[in-house]
């Protein structure tokens, strides 16, 4: 009986020390596997992190170019993510900038607007080893490895050029820009009076700003038609600029311009087309937001595998007129 109880309770111990051992060899294993798989992820497919910083975060042009952005990012494997003021605002798209350095982030995706604000911290992300790319606006004298986007004085020329042929050289001109100190704005209305500066009938009235706003873009058309009446052109030189310009004819009736203002937009967002479809836009210089946001992190990533990436990276730009859309709407 005492033996028995001896045999049994030293078979408990072997078994428990057989269990303590295996317990302990496949903890030491998944402990293993473990971290395999952690080195595994940052020595040979390391997470990357991008950051797309917008004008504007709802602005429906900025949408496309994250939108483009994201599908690019999606196709790399790379993570994305998107932020911005929620009304055009240098000193806060500065602080987010600065926030992002901060983060210690893998690059940065921004615009280069006001030269004199942007280049100064553009050139402290490089310093930090953050590699910067400006899209749809650059800061050439910035240490930024690229720019993507418009060449943007070439697109105020076709502006320009779009005046000339539908006016015949003769035209009293406002113009609405986003920005007197964002590059690309001041670019194209430079581009735009270089077309038609050899016409002595095409005169530039004023220049007003409207901080990229629809509103603030129909409130600088209306004070423009009301100090000079003799206006019958506009010309909006940001995405939606134009908009804001018929939402003030309209609102005003025939009683500023009598219902004669030409009016030449920038960028192809629906309501745009859908006016040009009316007759209510005569033309628009359509940019490529989507292919910006797409090109800007497929340099990105080659940047930062080493390759050697082009500086400048121009999209597209062309002019669309009603003859090139195949709407049917009627001119109002
Ligand atoms: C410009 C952008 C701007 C946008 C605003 C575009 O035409 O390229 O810089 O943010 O308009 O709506």
């Amino acid at each position: 009986m005492l033996r028995s109880h001896k045999t049994f309770y030293f078979s408990m111990a072997v078994m428990l020390l057989a269990f303590s051992g295996i317990a302990v060899f496949y903890a030491w294993k998944a402990m293993q596997i473990n971290n395999n798989l952690t080195s595994d992820i940052t020595v040979d497919n390391p997470a990357i992190h991008l950051v797309l910083i917008s004008q504007e975060y709802d602005n429906p042009y900025w949408r496309l170019i994250q939108q483009g952005a994201r599908e690019m990012a999606i196709l790399k494997g790379v993570e994305i993510e998107y932020l911005g003021p929620t009304q055009a605002d240098v000193r806060e798209h500065i602080k987010i900038i600065e926030m992002v350095i901060a983060s210690k982030v893998d690059g940065i995706i921004t615009q280069g607007l006001d030269e004199k604000e942007f280049t100064p911290v553009i050139n402290k992300a490089m310093s930090l080893g953050i590699p910067v790319i400006t899209v749809d606006s650059d800061a050439p004298d910035s240490q930024r490895v690229a720019y993507v986007g418009t060449d943007n004085y070439t697109a105020g020329y076709m502006a320009g050029k779009e005046l000339i042929q539908q006016s015949g050289g003769n035209a009293r001109v406002g113009i609405i820009t986003g920005s007197f100190t964002a590059s690309n704005q001041i670019d194209r209305v430079q581009g735009f009076k270089d077309a038609v500066k050899a016409y002595p009938n095409i005169r530039v009235l004023d220049v007003t700003e409207s901080n990229i706003s629809r509103i603030q873009s129909a409130a600088s058309a209306y004070s423009i038609a009301q100090r000079y009446p003799e206006v019958d052109t506009f010309i909006g030189t940001s995405a939606l600029d134009g908009l804001g310009i018929v939402q003030m004819l309209k609102e005003s009736g025939d009683e500023l311009v009598k219902g004669r203002a030409r009016i030449i937009a920038f960028d192809d967002l629906p309501e745009t087309l859908s006016y040009i479809d009316q007759g209510v836009i005569e033309a628009t210089v359509v940019q490529q937001p989507y292919i910006m946001g797409q090109e800007s992190v497929n340099l990105m990533l080659e940047y930062l595998q080493g390759k050697k990436i082009v500086t400048v990276f121009n999209t597209d730009t062309k002019v669309v007129r009603r003859a090139d859309l195949t709407g049917t709407g009627e001119k109002q």
